[in-house]
């Protein structure tokens, strides 16, 4: 019996996988999909551009989770997906209908302004799973309500920054909601006539009436059983806040970050008694001083931001039960905070004091602090010392043990306050840290294998850029928990120590770039199992590459570029290898690419560039199914681009300058993907990502959130191409730059060119290149650098206008029978219709001078593609716990995720 009924178990799920597996998603979801698509990118936008007929596994299209063993869609993550553009607009929520399991559905940010066929949600009661819905930053109005009442199982509903007005009145069928966010809306009073009692978490952020603030915190009566609230971003001066809240008791958490607070307002917080959890960020106008002393039960206290007086210390001194304490970017008025103020605080585990002016007394002020666990100083200044190098300072004295801290850190982040000097002393007497950042600390010591023999449980250690020198000091003993190790940007010197798999078995990202290390890679590397990151480059490594490296389980990111490694590459890479990033640039690798990658179909990048590689491009690397940025310029290799490469329909760059390439170019279609994989952490991303600037030799192109997941690039310069250039390069309208010059293309300018609306740069110069200029080409708005110089063009440049005024006479020069502005030659009445060619128009006088510009922006945009995924990846593993936390925690929606992250932003190099 027990036997059958395996057997039965087994045909069934065998049965009921045949229904979708071979699609990965069952059909009629996918069909609705597409349909989905459609109403999204009505009449004329472009998202969503994996989402196609022809790729059958929905299931991993972008922006999709499926259930894995039903491959049902159960969410979906729409936000951002409508081009703005457009207006606002009405979506067809019947569109949604088929995906039964749909649990999770984000909409937010696409200028909704309503449902058509608004049924009262009696259709969608059919959604009978969906528990979360983000609608935020859209155009809806108050009739959205209705509308949700149908969903039997909502939970969570996010309506925040929308066009919800007045009285709001949440019906007793949103009873099961326990999160509701309607913050940044125009609300007076919210009413509940049943109570909506399961409501635990509200957010009434920047509610923009502020008359009517206080009836709306009277209206919170309702929600009996609320424990968060988010009342970030309001006036609330003059108003009793503590008195109003008062019947909450369950409340536990209050944020009040960015308000308007006036001394009695603050005062009032006192009669809240139950609170755990305050948050006064960044206040407007009025200092907190003591008013809410009485908080006897705050666990947690953030005032970051702050401008404080000095009476803050005397006020926090009192609140014991304080766990954590965050003053960090606050202006102390000069007062620095002494021993006395952090006496009482025996509970404090977390203390950031980051971006505050302090000096090295504030090591002796927490000294005596005993469950002290987190310690973050990052970017302070401490008069330009770190700790403990000054004799009168309190651990300087190693031998006096009266003196070393009473804390035994966990994680202490000191990264860039000081010059010169030791590492702290205090470090000698710590044994249980876990994470320690250091980086961008002049500290011109060894290495400090002893921190990672004293700590045991050391996971991360930052020591970038601390002028660190001598050898790579390995522990003595084996030390599993180092999972991330960074000594980049220092001065190493020596082997890598053979022994470095033995000793640090457990890491699983280790950066030693720019540095002074030689030899050769350590063959106990490739025991590291769980290596998911190994950045060596810019180093003075040698040797041939290793075949064992293409053989390591785990990793996915590989940088030797900039070295001394010779020979041919490896054989080939095992047909088990994660690799996706693999960078070995800059080398003198030989010979020819054989069939390296022949099975690394997960390779996302490749660079091979600035080697001596020989022979042709292989024919198996459509076998490469996932590649997005090929560089294989400065090598030599020869022959002609096999057929094979334009079926890479995921290719966003490719470079093959500078080889000796020949016969005709082909066209394809560059991709237009979204990047594949966890778009949400890509999006917050990248939007973070305008903190990078870029710029070289005066010429600075900065790319702005999204687009550099888009960013196309087509450069076959300075090999021996010939025949015409195919029209259908015109119909890669995502193009931004495009370089054929120096080859021996003939015939016209395809007049497609100018579909290239995203055109930044585009260079055809020293070609043998005839007929006329498309004078279309002045609709190129986006033009930043031209050139045809040195060709057989014939006829009138293009009009003076728009980008085009912008061009000078070099960018057309060498064209003999091209006239017109910016040419001296003037355009005669009769031009001679079909030229003669002539042969002495091409390669003389070394032209590279006028196409420099050119090379520099296309190598600004190639760094920052390659920096942008390295920082990616860098961040990586950290993001993405830190990603599934938070959705995990989280009980608001992105705008939090990612003020909340920043700092783990700046830790890897973002600020
Ligand atoms: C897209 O459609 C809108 C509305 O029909 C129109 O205003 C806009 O010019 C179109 N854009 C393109 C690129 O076709
Ligand atoms: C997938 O669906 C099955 C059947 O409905 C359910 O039992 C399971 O919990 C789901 N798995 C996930 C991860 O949601
Ligand atoms: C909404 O979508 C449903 C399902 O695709 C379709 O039957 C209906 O006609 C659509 N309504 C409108 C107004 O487009
Ligand atoms: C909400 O609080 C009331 C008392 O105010 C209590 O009776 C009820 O059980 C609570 N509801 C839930 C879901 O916890
Ligand atoms: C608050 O809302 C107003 C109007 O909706 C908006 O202009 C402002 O930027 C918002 N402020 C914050 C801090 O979100
Ligand atoms: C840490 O290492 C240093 C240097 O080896 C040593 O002097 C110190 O006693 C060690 N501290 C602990 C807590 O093990
Ligand atoms: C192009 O081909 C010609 C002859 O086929 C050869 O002489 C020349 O060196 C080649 N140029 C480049 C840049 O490879
Ligand atoms: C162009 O072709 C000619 C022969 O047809 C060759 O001599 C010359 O080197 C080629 N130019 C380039 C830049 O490859």
């Amino acid at each position: 019996m027990g036997l059958f009924l395996q057997v039965l178990t087994v045909l069934v799920i065998t049965v009921s996988l045949q229904g979708w597996v071979p699609l990965g998603c069952l059909e009629e979801e996918r069909i609705a999909l597409l349909h989905l698509k459609d109403s999204l990118n009505y009449p004329n936008g472009t998202s969503l551009p994996s989402w196609r007929i022809a790729h059958a596994h929905c299931c991993s299209w972008e922006r999709i989770r499926c259930n894995s063993s039903t491959g049902r869609v159960t969410m979906l993550y729409l936000e951002g997906v409508r081009n703005e553009e457009l207006g606002d607009w009405y979506l067809n929520a019947s569109l949604f209908l088929p995906f039964q399991q749909l649990n999770v559905l984000y909409l937010w940010n696409n200028r909704i302004a309503g449902w058509v066929e608004n049924k009262g949600g009696s259709e969608l009661q059919k959604l009978s799973n969906l528990e979360s819905l983000y609608l935020e930053d859209n155009s809806f109005n108050n009739s959205i309500l209705s509308f949700v009442e149908g969903l039997p199982s909502l939970k969570s509903l996010y309506l925040s920054y929308n066009r919800l007005e007045g009285l709001i009145d949440l019906k007793e069928s949103l009873s099961s909601l326990e999160t509701l966010g309607l913050g940044g809306n125009n609300i007076s009073k919210l009413v509940a006539s049943r109570g909506l009692s399961n409501l635990r978490y509200l957010s009434l952020y920047n509610i923009t009436t502020y008359g009517s603030s206080f009836q709306l915190l009277q209206s919170l009566r309702a929600f009996p059983n609320l424990t968060t609230l988010y009342l970030g971003s309001n006036d609330f001066r003059g108003r009793i806040l503590g008195d109003a809240l008062q019947n909450l008791s369950s409340l536990e958490m209050l944020h009040l970050e960015a308000c308007s607070l006036d001394e009695h307002s603050l005062q009032s917080l006192g009669a809240l008694s139950s609170l755990k959890n305050l948050s006064l960020q960044e206040l407007n106008g009025n200092v907190p001083s003591g008013g809410f002393l009485d908080l006897k039960n705050l666990e947690y206290l953030d005032l970051s931001y702050n401008t404080l007086n000095n009476s803050i210390f005397q006020a926090i001194r009192t609140m014991t039960s304080l766990k954590t304490l965050k003053l960090k970017g606050c202006s102390l008025n000069g007062q620095i905070p002494t021993t006395q103020d952090f006496l009482d605080l025996k509970n404090l585990e977390y203390l950031d004091l980051s971006n505050t002016a302090l000096n090295n007394s504030i090591f002796q002020a927490i000294g005596t602090m005993t469950s002290l666990k987190t310690l973050i100083l990052e970017g302070c200044s401490l008069n330009g010392q770190i700790p403990t190098t000054q004799g009168n300072e309190i651990f300087a004295e190693e031998d006096d043990h009266n003196l070393s801290p009473k804390f035994q850190l966990e994680s202490l982040y000191l990264s860039g306050i000081g010059q010169g000097g030791a590492f702290p002393k205090f470090l000698y007497h710590q044994f249980n840290l876990q994470s320690l950042d250091l980086t961008n600390i002049q500290i011109k010591g060894e290495f400090p294998n002893w921190l990672i023999e004293n700590n045991t449980y050391l996971q991360e250690l930052h020591l970038e850029n601390c002028s660190l020198l001598g050898p790579f000091l390995l522990p003595d003993n084996s030390h599993v928990n180092l999972s991330f190790l960074s000594i980049s940007m220092n001065h190493f010197q020596g082997q890598i120590p053979s022994e470095i798999g033995a000793r640090l078995p457990g890491l699983e990202v280790l950066f030693m770039s720019e540095n002074g290390f030689n030899g050769s890679i350590p063959f106990s590397l490739g025991n590291i199992s769980l290596l998911e990151v190994l950045d060596l480059s810019n180093n003075s490594l040698q040797g041939q590459i290793p075949g064992w490296i293409g053989n390591m389980s785990s990793l996915e990111f590989l940088d030797l570029s900039r070295n001394n490694f010779s020979g041919l590459l490896p054989p080939r890479f095992g047909s088990s290898s994660k690799l996706k990033f693999i960078y070995l640039s800059r080398n003198n690798l030989q010979g020819p690419i054989a069939m390296a990658f022949y099975d690394s179909s997960e390779i996302f990048a490749l660079d091979l560039s600035h080697n001596d590689l020989t022979g042709r491009i292989p024919e198996w690397i459509d076998r490469l199914s996932n590649l997005r940025f090929l560089l294989l310029s400065y090598n030599n290799l020869e022959g002609e681009i096999p057929i094979h490469l334009y079926r890479l329909d995921q290719l966003t760059l490719i470079d093959l300058s500078h080889n000796h390439l020949s016969g005709n170019i082909l066209s394809w279609m560059i991709s237009t993907y979204n990047f594949p994989v966890e778009n949400t952490y890509y999006d917050s991303l990248s939007s973070s990502q305008q903190s990078f600037e870029f710029t070289t030799k005066n010429v600075s192109l900065s790319y702005r959130g999204n687009i550099i997941w888009y960013f196309i690039g087509i450069d076959f310069s300075c090999n021996n191409f010939t025949g015409q250039i195919p029209p259908e390069i015109g119909n890669l309208s995502m193009l931004k730059v495009l370089n054929l010059s120096h080859n021996n293309l003939t015939g016209p300018i395809p007049p497609t060119f100018s579909n290239l609306k995203e055109i930044e740069s585009l260079d055809l110069s020293y070609n043998k290149l005839d007929g006329e200029i498309p004078p279309r080409l002045i609709e190129l708005f986006s033009l930043e650098v031209f050139s045809v110089a040195h060709n057989n063009l014939s006829g009138k440049t293009p009009a003076r206008v728009a980008q085009f005024a912008t061009f000078e006479e070099s960018c057309y020069k060498d064209n003999p029978f091209l006239c017109g502005e910016p040419l001296p030659k003037i355009c005669g009445a009769a031009m001679p219709p079909s030229p003669t060619p002539t042969s002495t128009n091409n390669e003389d006088n070394g032209g590279f001078m006028d196409v420099e510009v050119f090379y520099v922006s296309f190598g600004v945009a190639y760094i920052m593609v390659l920096l942008v995924i390295g920082v990616v990846l860098r961040i990586n593993l950290y993001w993405r716990r830190a990603w599934f936390h938070f959705i995990e925690v989280s009980i608001n929606n992105c705008y939090y995720f990612l003020v909340d992250n920043l700092p783990i932003l700046s830790k890897f190099g973002f600020s």
